[in-house]
């Protein structure tokens, strides 16, 4: 299997994560007020991803919005009848809306809410790289900017990148693969396909620890192992499931455990509680010595989302998700051909 190829990749500033002032009862009901009449005033939906705050998740559902995977959000809008979506997540998802929907307004709650993935590959450097390598069919994971796209055959999620990679290794094709080293090592470990592996990270699943996690194992037997592929090999190696988020949502609700231990942001808990109310969750053990990600196992660029930046966005119609209309049509390409393949093989669909 290949190793992560020794590309000098931008040292990523991870912020700290943001402290919003506590609401008591009143006060978060008025503003929820507030909102859900903004959105009916702006012909505005919400879009969140399970990562952010339970409040803005269930404000999603109670607005007729939705609540997803990166995979899922990317066909909601398109779904959906509003003028205006809100993305509640991180940039690329709010891009990948736009990208789809070019004649709808996106706003998302902070623009710098990016990723530690899409940081570590700008599109020049990738670009560049690309170019050396010509031969190679261009795989790129959704958390990219625009401009990355724009230079790839295919987009993959997590929920799909496995039969994608399977097709293209069943045509003989070899691929470059960006930038989640560590998704892309368990694609090439399931599919034996051969990949050029970009050495980006995401900052928080590359906190979970292999050590640790077994002996959180030890002290509940019982309980399944859930994992994000963002996750390091020696995290997954100890998974009873591998998947995206929709597919650890799914895992919890089906499977008979009593409890699960589950490596991913914990913002997942508050659909798996919802869904599935009388399993036990356990985090997945983060940090330790070498830690590099302050946030223990919580994004600190999807928590830059919350009620109160929401309500600004939708009074002040910004910030709104702008992309040069070159790069947007260049880009919708390969997220078109992962919609269409998923849709061909029956991936995915609003399930949660
Ligand atoms: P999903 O596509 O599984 O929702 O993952 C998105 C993500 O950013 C995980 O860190
Ligand atoms: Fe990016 Fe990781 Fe945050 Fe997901 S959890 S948005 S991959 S930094």
């Amino acid at each position: 299997m290949s190793s992560p190829l020794a590309i000098a990749i931008p040292s990523i500033q991870v912020p700290k994560h943001p402290v919003w002032p506590h609401l008591g009862p009143e006060e978060h009901g008025a503003l929820k007020a507030r909102i859900k009449a903004l959105l009916a005033e702006r012909d505005a939906v919400l879009v969140a991803h399970y990562y952010t705050d339970g409040d803005l998740q269930e404000l999603a559902e109670e607005t007729g919005g939705y609540v997803a995977d990166s995979l899922e959000m990317a066909r909601f809008g398109s779904e959906s009848p509003a003028s205006t979506l809100v993305v509640c997540g991180v940039r690329f998802m709010g891009e990948t809306a736009k990208i789809l929907n070019p004649e709808k307004r996106v706003l998302m709650p902070d623009l710098a809410a990016t990723c530690s993935l899409d940081e570590s590959c700008p599109a020049d450097l990738f670009g560049a790289f690309c170019d050396q390598h010509p031969d190679h069919v261009v795989v790129v994971y959704a958390n990219t900017s625009a401009a990355v796209k724009a230079r790839a055959d295919w987009v993959v999620t997590s929920s799909i990148a496995l039969p994608v990679v399977e097709h293209l290794h069943a045509q003989g094709r070899p691929i470059l693969w960006a930038p989640d080293k560590h998704l892309g090592h368990y694609v090439e470990r399931v599919t034996g396909a051969e990949m050029l592996l970009w050495p980006g990270a995401c900052v928080v699943h590359e906190e979970f620890k292999g050590f640790a996690l077994d002996r959180v194992r030890r002290l509940h037997p019982q309980a399944a192992v859930l994992v994000h592929p963002e996750s390091p090999d020696e995290v997954v190696d100890q998974a009873d499931v591998v998947g995206s988020t929709t597919q650890l949502i799914k895992a919890v609700m089906d499977m008979p455990n009593p409890e699960f231990i589950v490596a991913t942001d914990e913002g997942i808990f508050w659909k798996m509680h919802q869904l599935a109310p009388g399993k036990k969750l356990i985090a997945a053990p983060t940090a330790g010595t070498g830690a590099t990600c302050e946030s223990c196992a919580h994004c600190p660029w999807m928590a830059m989302n919350a009620l109160q930046n929401l309500e600004q966005a939708l009074i002040h119609g910004a910030p709104e998700i702008q992309i040069d209309p070159a790069i947007r049509e260049r880009a919708r390409l390969p997220i078109q051909r992962m919609l269409d393949f998923a849709r061909q093989r029956g991936i995915g669909g609003r399930k949660t």
